[in-house]
């Protein structure tokens, strides 16, 4: 009798072990690893704030619902966008075509260049709907790629870098010409997330990141005066990695799915032009306590400091303290 009554459990067990092992899964995660498994909210939430639209991501080797995770993670969560998107919202409607302003003529383009920047224009963020305002990854649909096939898109600065922080400037992300976000491989990456190590600029580091066939000069250069003299240079100083340490395995490696699968982009305010405001002044050209940057003013790159005109506005929070025009 015994033996009899095991029976149906032992099928049970065999049954349930072919369905895992058969059943069709919409994530990465296997039946042992069930814990990881993504919500699919996450996923929906990921593929509907990409400022870069789902379809023009890079998906090679990476499923899409890691991707998506990666997304929610990075726009929706983790604030990458916050500092390492600069400057961050286009300007409402874009601008008119000058002499001085050669791209005026993306006016009225952009992922929706109507919404402005919320810290200043309207309108209202909705309590339960998407946000309106748009963070300035701006495609014009127009794709082209590097000589090593990674894509690139024109005017686009999405996670590019590029924000201040005193001496210290936030990096580029996406991938650089060998296809890997800021050149790390992902064992790379989480060393960075939960280590602080700064990986890319290691001057013994036999590849550093090219992007179209320059090493970033963030690295060849001191980020500012006084960086890496009194700070430890090895160690990530503003880069919030203790908080991140804290992540999963899986949501770490969902991040660095989704910096993989981005178009390569390229920083509006970068060393050469420097770092406005506090102490910061790398190379120079910052206006210490003006909070005010110098990179070009253009459309895709809408920048305060206007020396000729009149103040306009179109990034998030900065300058502090000056109003946008009446
Ligand atoms: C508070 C601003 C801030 C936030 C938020 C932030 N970062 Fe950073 N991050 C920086 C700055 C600044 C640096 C470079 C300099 C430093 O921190 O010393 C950096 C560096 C990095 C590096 C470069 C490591 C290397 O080897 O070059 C990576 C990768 C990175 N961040 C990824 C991320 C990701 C992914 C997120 C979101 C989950 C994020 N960061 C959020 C400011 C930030």
């Amino acid at each position: 009798m015994k033996h009899i009554n095991h029976q149906p459990l032992l099928w049970l067990a065999g049954l349930f072990t072919v369905i895992m092992v058969t059943a069709p899964t919409s994530h990465t995660s296997s039946a042992a690893d069930a814990k990881d498994a993504i919500s699919p909210s996450d996923v929906q939430q990921g593929e509907a704030i990409s400022p870069i639209p789902f379809d023009k991501l890079n998906f090679k080797d990476r499923p899409r619902a890691l991707v998506a995770l990666g997304s929610y993670l990075v726009n929706g969560v983790g604030d990458c966008v916050g500092c390492h998107t600069f400057p961050r919202f286009l300007r409402p409607r874009g601008t008119a075509p000058t002499p001085a302003n050669s791209t005026g003529n993306l006016r009225g383009l952009g992922s929706d260049p109507t919404a402005g920047n919320p810290f200043l224009d309207p309108p209202e963020q909705s309590l339960t709907g998407q946000m309106k305002a748009n963070i300035n990854a701006d495609t014009h649909g127009i794709v082209t790629h590097r000589a090593s096939g990674v894509p690139i898109y024109p005017y686009n600065h999405f996670l590019a870098g590029g924000r201040c922080f005193g001496f210290f400037i936030s990096r580029n992300l996406t991938p650089d010409d060998s296809g890997k976000p800021r050149g790390l491989t992902e064992a790379e990456f989480i060393q960075v997330m939960r280590q602080g190590k700064d990986i890319s600029c290691d001057t013994s580091r036999l590849t550093p990141p090219l992007y179209g066939g320059v090493v970033d000069p963030v690295c060849s250069t001191p980020e500012g005066a006084g960086a890496g003299t009194s700070f430890n240079p090895e160690v990530l100083q503003t880069m919030p990695w203790p908080t991140y340490h804290s992540m999963t395995d899986t949501e770490l490696k969902a991040i660095y799915a989704y910096l993989s699968s981005l178009p390569q982009a390229t920083a509006c305010n970068t060393v050469e032009t420097g770092c406005a405001g506090w102490f910061g002044n790398a190379k120079g050209a910052g206006e210490v306590g003006t909070n005010r940057y110098r990179y070009a003013n253009t459309d895709d790159c809408p920048n305060n400091y206007n020396p000729v005109g009149p103040a306009r506005t179109g990034d998030d929070h900065l300058p502090y303290g000056v109003a946008p025009p009446q």
